[in-house]
């Protein structure tokens, strides 16, 4: 794709093709009513309503089984989702799904009931070793063998984008950190995205979410593209992590407009619902991106800095699980030392990224890339009162070695990096990332 934009310019033995996949996507304020009547369109009868205990008293969940209900759809409810899953809780899940004939699945909740559900539905289908899918070397890179039972996901988040990918993060105990399992077969059928379920999100979580939409949009964008991930020889080889192509960079360049305009607002002020509906089609329009392009470094290394948190708990989130990082928090505390780093090898599209993301870039030349990048971050960050770096959620310099050696287990993520990148880079990255202000 050499045509339109020198970024995607074919190189020897890189691959020559992408592939888009996505749910059928529905998007609109009470279209949670609609749960059911798509139900009934997929061939459900009787459904595993898959949620988590905080949401099992919501009005949200209450209309999801009034909507089945009045489509005469049996369901039962399994409301036992771990707030970032683990190879337990997704078996335990699972064994949930084996305890009834259920013929699909209904997820309500954020990024973890979502990939909660993912996961539980290929080891109902398809029993194995837990590492079995997940990709080498912390897993046995065995591909997920073929579809699972239909799925209809439906956020109540504006951030993860889960509902429109085949990514599922979960929480390997033995390792003590996060890796993902990835695959089209994985995609929910349908993706229901209903703005009025965060209307009564608390600022803190809009803002977490946000951030980690914002920096799915910038990954996207500023990853490796995918004409410089190797050709694959059948199109079952080609990844859901392929790198930066034309149809994430429509989505993830919009989404960055969209979370520019209205973080602020929407973390600012709880009743401006024109600015949390916008933060909700950013976020839903950064996972048709990121589903199709995979993230980058800030996601690679947010999970060590999930892992090794140690003195820092998030308000308005569970206090249950000790010290605990929200994961938009995780991604955007490296992330302004991320692209200071990257722009060196794609300076022009921090560049654009920026831009739409709200940043002056009048006159700034390729060498500022990074700089310009970091510094609209940054902005933004102290705007919706985001820790200040590593630092702020108690992590320090002398914990970047740990970091680094976390992280560097990422492999696939990675490599979606602009710039190649080893475990000393991202080191000093970590280092570099420990305060801003
Ligand atoms: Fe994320």
């Amino acid at each position: 794709m050499g045509c339109c934009h020198h970024y995607f310019d074919l190189a020897e033995g890189g691959a020559d093709a992408f592939t888009v996949s996505m749910p059928r996507l529905t998007f609109g304020r009470g279209t949670l009513a609609e749960v059911g009547e798509r139900a009934l369109s997929r061939g459900m009868s009787r459904v595993a309503l898959i949620t988590d205990a905080a949401l099992s008293g919501s009005t949200h969940v209450e209309r999801v089984r009034q909507s089945l209900s009045d489509a005469g759809i049996e369901f039962a409810e399994y409301a036992e989702v771990l707030i970032e899953p683990t190879d337990r809780s997704v078996l335990d899940a699972t064994a949930f799904l084996k305890s009834a004939d259920f013929d699909g699945v209904v997820s309500v909740g954020g990024g973890s009931v979502i990939d909660t559900a993912k996961g539980a539905l290929v080891y109902l289908r398809y029993p194995a070793t837990f590492t079995t899918y997940f990709g080498k070397p912390v897993g046995d890179g065995v591909a997920v063998p073929g579809p699972v039972l239909p799925h209809i996901a439906c956020p109540t988040t504006s951030g993860t984008g889960s509902e429109m990918t085949g990514l599922s993060v979960i929480r390997l105990e033995h390792l003590e950190t996060k890796f993902v399992i990835a695959s089209g077969h994985i995609m929910p059928d349908e993706a229901i995205v209903d703005p009025a379920t965060i209307d009564s999100l608390p600022a803190t979580i809009v803002a977490s979410s946000g951030f980690d939409s914002m920096s799915h949009a910038i990954e996207c964008y500023t990853a490796r593209a995918y004409s410089r991930w190797p050709k694959v020889d059948r199109p079952g080889a080609r990844a859901q992590i392929q790198g930066a192509n034309p149809w994430s960079d429509l989505g993830a360049l919009e989404a960055l407009k969209l979370v520019g305009k209205y973080l602020v607002r929407g973390v600012a002020d709880v009743t401006d619902l024109e600015a949390r509906d916008s933060l909700m089609w950013g976020a839903t329009l950064a996972g048709m991106a990121f589903g199709n392009c995979g993230t980058h470094l800030p996601h690679a290394m947010s999970y060590g800095v999930s892992n090794l948190v140690k003195g820092f708990s998030a308000p308005d989130y569970p206090t249950d699980r000790g010290p605990f990082v929200p994961h938009g928090i995780s991604v955007i505390v490296t992330s302004p030392a991320v692209f200071r780093w990257t722009a060196q090898a794609a300076p022009e599209r921090h560049l654009e990224a920026a831009a739409a993301l709200g940043a002056d870039i009048s006159g700034a030349a390729v060498d500022d890339a990074g700089e310009v990048t970091a510094k609209r971050i940054i902005a933004l960050m102290k705007a919706a009162r985001i820790p200040n770096g590593l630092g702020g959620v108690g992590l320090g310099e002398s914990d970047a070695g740990a970091l680094a050696d976390s992280a560097a287990r990422q492999s696939r993520a990675i490599g979606n990096s602009p710039r190649d990148c080893a475990r000393d880079d991202i080191a000093a990255m970590f280092t570099a990332a420990v305060s801003y202000w």
